[in-house]
């Protein structure tokens, strides 16, 4: 395994040296580089990632799995979202660091806009929220009040209660040209990048080539500007449940309950 150094394709030292901006991700695109994006929920986790030079750190909603223990991310709140983003903040990070508005924070475009200066007051940079023609207002009156915004589109993480379970989208002809309108408007409204989550690969290639905004896949096939992963599934640390997609890079939860049980073996006395 290599060691910590940007990923040599996709990122240069000299970039990682800065500080990551809107801009300079949704440049990437024109420069021909890859976006390589991870989540971290607190301080440490957040530090390591950037200490990587990786470009763009996402305190996402999915913090309601990996750390709060909910089935789904549809319990999270703002309060929840808040406190995770002042942890991570703390890193500092050079990373532009981007934060999930929970569900039900921007049904319209005031809420919307309170909850988005709530995220930005905790630390975060941008924000991020799921949809695109169906919040449209939201996202036009979030980029008014002066927040880079990142979009979300395909399999929508918050509507898994009403979708029953996580699918491929934009397999259909129907749901390839909504997920290509939605993408569209998100650019035209401001959108500085746009996460294709379980996008079917040749709908994520077609938006991929139809919008002037980096796409940031995940599950969506290797034609996407750049990939974003949950961290923990990078590094095995969620062992009880691995989405299909994910090969993890290393096992890190058998690594710490091997560290673990060694420990309790050598205690002196036992
Ligand atoms: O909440 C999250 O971690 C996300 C990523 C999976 C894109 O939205």
């Amino acid at each position: 395994m290599k060691s910590c150094s940007p990923v040599d394709s996709a990122w240069s030292p000299e970039v990682s040296s800065l500080k990551i901006t809107p801009e300079i991700i949704l440049n990437m695109k024109r420069e021909g580089r890859r976006v390589p994006a991870l989540t971290a929920y607190d301080y440490s986790m957040a530090r390591l990632l950037d200490e990587c030079g990786i470009p763009l750190i996402l305190v996402g909603d999915s913090l309601g799995m990996l750390v709060l223990g909910y089935p789904d991310t549809t319990s999270v709140t703002l309060a929840d979202m808040e406190h995770h983003v002042k942890a991570t903040a703390r890193a500092k990070p050079k990373a532009l660091l981007v934060a999930d508005l929970p569900i039900g924070s921007y049904s319209d475009p005031e809420s919307a806009v309170r909850s988005a200066l709530r995220i930005v007051n905790a630390g975060a940079e941008a924000v991020k929220a799921e949809g695109g023609l169906s919040i449209i207002q939201q996202v036009k009156a979030i980029q008014q009040a002066g927040i880079p915004f990142m979009g979300h589109l395909g399999m929508l993480p918050q509507h898994i209660r009403e979708e029953g379970r996580y699918r491929i989208k934009g397999r259909n002809e129907e749901e390839r040209k909504a997920l290509i309108n939605d993408a569209l408007a998100l650019t035209e409204a401001g959108a500085f990048a746009i996460v294709l989550e379980l996008v079917s690969p040749e709908t994520a290639a077609e938006i991929t080539s139809r919008v002037a905004v980096p796409t940031i896949g995940i599950g969506s096939g290797t034609q996407c500007d750049g990939q974003i992963l949950v961290t923990q599934d990078l590094i095995g640390a969620f062992p009880w449940f691995t989405p299909k997609h994910i090969s993890p890079r290393i096992q890190s939860a058998q690594e710490i309950q091997g560290a673990v049980r060694q420990w309790m073996e050598d205690l002196p006395g036992v």
